[in-house]
């Protein structure tokens, strides 16, 4: 799997563990930065991270900023972008599960590196159950489709 990874300087240490674990499962990855701890506007990072999902680039995303807070807000903007801010494992899982979340964010100043890697271990590993999942994603896009400016 191809995944796309970003981060604002809040989340660059975190980022780096991360990589790690795309590294143990043998994913490859596009880091699309920040490489510094310079201060920097996180939608820059998301921007891209989310564009290369949106657009198929990447198969996956995962953004972390300070909270995961405004890394979320900037790519569900995106079309095809179903990002998912989860702080625990339950939500990696269920976000896998029920929302076939693509784009998957954390929190860098929230929860630690260990729980943050093994949030990331679920979240690659766990399939999308479809079922009756489909036609709420599909309701998903629908209401993207309505609401996009022209
Ligand atoms: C940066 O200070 C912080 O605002 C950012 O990382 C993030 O938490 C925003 O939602």
């Amino acid at each position: 799997m191809l995944i796309a990874i970003g981060s604002d300087h809040a989340g660059l240490e975190m980022k780096m563990e991360i990589i790690s674990v795309l590294k143990e499962f043998s994913h490859e990855y596009v880091d699309y930065g920040t490489d510094t701890p310079q201060s920097v506007d996180y939608p820059d990072f998301g921007e891209k991270v989310a564009d290369a999902v949106s657009t198929g680039k990447t198969e996956r995303g995962i953004l972390i900023c300070g909270t995961g807070i405004g890394m979320s807000i900037v790519a569900n903007k995106f079309p095809n972008i179903r990002a998912a801010l989860c702080n625990e494992l339950f939500s990696a899982r269920m976000s896998r599960l029920h929302n076939d979340a693509n784009v998957l964010v954390l929190g860098g100043r929230i929860i630690g590196k260990d729980l943050a890697k093994e949030i990331v271990r679920t979240w690659i590993t766990v399939p999308f159950e479809a079922g009756r999942h489909v036609n709420r994603l599909k309701k998903i896009t629908l209401i993207e489709e309505k609401t996009a400016r022209k």
